[in-house]
């Protein structure tokens, strides 16, 4: 492996982008995508994602980076990392076309002694045994000995301005224990947090996978406490409030599990878990309470305007929030639309508040999106608060009451309300 490497990002989305970017201080980069549009904002200092700010996509840029949607400009890289998706289709199993796509693309462009790291979220045995053979097939050399492979996963958090790319502590591995230490010694360039060297890509692939995995049963579990402390009229809040007073329990709050992230990868594993004869019971199960939870909030609240008297079919109701999560433009399987499709059923009128989303990830959906309805006229039946925003946590009681008709029904899925 030559000393001097010049990087190939493929993929500039959530994960692509900012890592490009860190490169673009140490290193010649190329950052690659087939989407056009892309390519055009970044070249024009705009990241839709809001991972970067303009000024660090034109930092980018005056460091010598380009972004590029042609193989030209990147054959002679000798370092690819993939950034690519890794969606489920609609039975829940692994899509890995962009994965087999981009593998094939590099191919085509592979040279002598070149390494194609992979940081794409992904099940044990992908970038072995389905990019791999892609990577052969297409370039006409042999793994291991023409070119080499490395695994090292991405642990962002869209929205988190403090926990960003060189921060996180970062797994590394490689296809040899020689590039293993090539891959960890490019990545310690830009972490700061440092790297751990994983002693295999599967290892480094599992670990990925089970961060998500344990957080997605955890969370299905305070799922599972909330609607049965609802049963009780307990508060789960103030419940979990009290438990956490110990040293060992692990505080989370119930709550939709959207996103490509946490609802998503259980699927990878449970998927090759499956195909290898063992049924993941427990992982499964998990995902289908944290799947169910926007139904349970939407069917609540009817449940809770029926109680006060107030009429279902033709009622507004006001949604706050669609993102996935709170403070990110990410709108990737948000389980809000879950929430507004159970109470359009029961023929209520929807307004959505999403001061997050831009006018063209509007039209995504067929919502009667509403400018600030705070400074509006209209009133609601109901108000459900689904993502906690900032902008929404210094929202007054008095405004709420404001805005609502006859008796006070905000359902608060994140605890925000005052
Ligand atoms: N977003 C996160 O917070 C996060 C965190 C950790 C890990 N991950 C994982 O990282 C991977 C990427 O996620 P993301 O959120 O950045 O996705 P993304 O959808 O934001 O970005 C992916 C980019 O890849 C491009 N792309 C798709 N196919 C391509 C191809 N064949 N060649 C070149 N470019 C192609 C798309 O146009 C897009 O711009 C996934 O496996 C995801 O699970 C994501």
């Amino acid at each position: 492996m030559p000393s001097h490497k010049k990087i190939c990002i493929i993929g500039l989305g959530y994960v692509g982008l900012p890592l490009a970017h860190a490169f673009s201080s140490k290193f010649e980069v190329v950052g690659f995508d087939i989407n056009t549009t892309r390519v055009q904002e970044l070249n024009n200092g705009f990241d839709r994602t809001l991972e970067l700010t303009s000024d660090e996509v034109k930092q980018s840029l005056k460091n010598n980076m380009i972004f590029s949607t042609n193989l030209d400009d990147i054959k002679d890289c000798n370092v690819y990392i993939v950034t690519v998706p890794t969606p489920i289709d609609s039975s829940n199993r692994p899509d890995l076309t962009p994965l087999i796509k981009s593998s094939q693309m590099i191919g085509k462009v592979l040279k002598k002694d070149d390494i194609v790291i992979y940081e794409s979220t992904v099940y044990p045995g992908v970038t072995e045994e389905v990019c791999v053979p892609q990577l052969e097939a297409t370039s006409n050399m042999k793994f291991n000995t023409d070119f080499f492979c490395g695994y090292s996963p991405e642990r962002i958090n869209p929205g988190d301005k403090e926990h960003t790319v060189t921060k996180i502590l970062k797994i590394t591995a490689g296809s040899t224990p020689q590039i293993a230490n090539v891959v960890d010694e490019l990545y310690k360039t830009i972490i700061t947090a440092g790297t751990h060297k994983a002693s295999s890509i599967k290892v480094a692939e599992a670990a990925k996978v089970i961060e998500n995995t344990q957080r997605d049963v955890n969370i299905a579990l305070v799922n599972e406490l909330a609607l049965i402390f609802d049963t009780m009229n307990i508060d789960t809040n103030d419940v979990i409030e009290a438990a956490a007073t110990k040293w060992n329990f692990i505080k989370l709050k119930p709550g939709l599990v959207g996103g490509h992230c946490i609802g998503v990868d259980p699927y990878y594993l449970t998927f090759k878990a499956e195909e290898l004869g063992y049924k993941p019971n427990l992982i499964l199960g998990a995902r289908q309470i944290n799947n169910g939870m926007g139904k349970y909030i939407a069917e609540k609240t009817i449940k809770l305007m029926i109680k006060k008297g107030k009429l279902v079919k033709d009622a507004d109701i006001l949604i706050m929030g669609l993102t996935f999560k709170e403070n990110c433009p990410d709108i990737r399987n948000t389980k809000v639309v879950d929430i507004i499709s159970e109470l359009q059923e029961y023929g209520a009128k929807i307004d959505v508040y999403e001061p997050w989303i831009d006018e063209k990830d509007k039209d995504y959906y067929d919502y009667n999106f509403v400018e600030n309805p705070f400074k509006n006229e209209k009133k609601y039946e109901a108000i459900i608060v689904a993502v906690g925003h900032d902008e929404f946590k210094s929202i007054s009681e008095d405004e709420y009451t404001s805005i609502i008709n006859g008796e006070r029904l905000i359902t608060d899925v994140k605890g925000i309300v005052p």
